[in-house]
């Protein structure tokens, strides 16, 4: 940190004493694609992150430094437009025109970027860079706006500036997660739960596996994605007139639900099983009984795989691999999917074998090189002293 502080000095030598913020990215354990339907998610904030040092300049310019991408950009607080060329800083600029949209008055500031948390791969560096730049923005300029209402401005910042339709879930993780807790929401009225993660007592790790497959059709499949549930929705509505989406179906409704055309019939039924995972998941969870929980995980696949249809051969061929591991209780997806990373419950005992067998035959038979990351529930984004 006093390195960033150090760089920070060089880079922006009028500045003054900058603060340094720090937001996470996550893995959600159990709950996805149901967060636009106002259901139940389970991530957890991971030790891999977005820090920014940054001071007001007295000026009305925005200049940005990243060091990922050894890239500088600068934009004029009066007019912010998207980037299309340095798309990295659309993550500051929608937080920044956000922050205006809800009458703050925006300064100029000198802000050094640094991550760690591996792009593209559904671990949501984006929402870092959201979180942490809101965090950053709130803190240099005094401003009074609480946590939850700073993580529904990012996720406005995404939807509207950035353009992408996604849920509530990334930004909520990144903001609100807490060492050795994973966080269960509610998407509908936002309440929240940090739930103890007993993994490391019990001698079990949290393994994410990145099939390093480019997530490219994520945007427009995403968004058919949303739509189906929107139609589901309608069509459930002549039977169930006080339904509002999908949140609202219960799985003893599942024959209704499985009377729909088919492609929707599977999205909903992803959806509704999903949300009783969750909390039939955590109920385990709290219980210690570990071994149910990394079931859930393991079904939650095989509905994302089946019926929402947001997997690939990769991913499920990682999940497989996992699941032929000694001693792994579960393993899924996790993110939007399409690529990306999966989830599996290893035993600590057990991790060095896991990345060893499962990165060899993947590697064999698919001609990719995953990586592993062995993750720990960390805390959400703040203020770094
Ligand atoms: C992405 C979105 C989230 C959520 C997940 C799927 O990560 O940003 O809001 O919808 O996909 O669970």
């Amino acid at each position: 940190m006093n390195e960033m502080r150090n760089e920070f000095g060089r880079r922006f030598p009028k500045s003054g004493e900058p603060i340094v913020v720090w937001a996470p990215g996550r893995v959600n354990l159990l709950g996805e694609h149901t967060d636009y339907n106002e259901g139940f998610v389970f991530p957890m904030a991971i030790d891999a992150g977005i820090m920014m040092v940054g001071a007001l300049n007295g000026s009305q310019e925005v200049n940005l430094y990243s060091l990922d991408f050894n890239a500088q950009d600068s934009f004029e607080v009066q007019e912010i437009q998207p980037s299309s060329e340095k798309k990295w800083t659309n993550y500051v600029r929608g937080v920044g025109q956000q922050f205006q949209l809800a009458g703050f008055e925006l300064q100029g500031m000198d802000v050094l970027i640094k991550g760690n948390v591996p792009q593209g791969a559904g671990l949501s560096s984006s929402a870092a860079l959201e979180v942490a730049a809101a965090v950053l923005m709130r803190a240099l300029h005094g401003w009074d706006i609480g946590d939850v209402a700073l993580v529904k401005l990012t996720q406005r910042a995404e939807n509207e500036f950035v353009g992408v339709a996604s849920g509530i879930m990334d930004q909520f993780a990144s903001m609100m997660g807490r060492k050795d807790h994973a966080l269960f929401l509610d998407c509908r009225s936002l309440d929240y739960d940090l739930v103890p993660t007993p993994f490391e007592e019990q001698g079990y790790a949290v393994v994410v596996a990145n099939s390093r497959v480019q997530r490219g059709l994520v945007d427009s499949a995403y968004n058919t994605r949303r739509q189906e549930c929107t139609d589901a929705v309608a069509q459930l509505q002549k039977d169930l007139p006080s339904i509002t989406s999908l949140r609202d179906v219960t799985v003893d409704q599942l024959p209704l639900v499985n009377a729909l055309p088919e492609a929707l019939a599977q999205r909903a039924r992803h959806v509704v099983t999903e949300n009783h995972r969750v909390l039939t998941g955590i109920e385990a969870l709290k219980t210690g009984d570990l071994e149910s929980f990394g079931k859930a995980l393991t079904a939650s696949h095989h509905s994302l795989q089946h019926d929402f249809k947001v997997s690939c051969p990769e991913l499920d061929l990682l999940v497989e691999l996992a699941l032929e591991v000694p001693g792994v209780l579960g393993s899924r997806m996790t993110g939007a999917g399409f690529g990306g990373c999966t989830v599996s419950l290893v035993p600590r005992s057990k991790v060095s074998l896991f990345e060893k067998t499962v990165g060899e035959e993947y590697l064999a038979k698919t001609g990719l090189q995953a990586e592993f990351y062995v993750f720990n529930a960390s805390q959400g984004a703040g203020i770094r002293e």
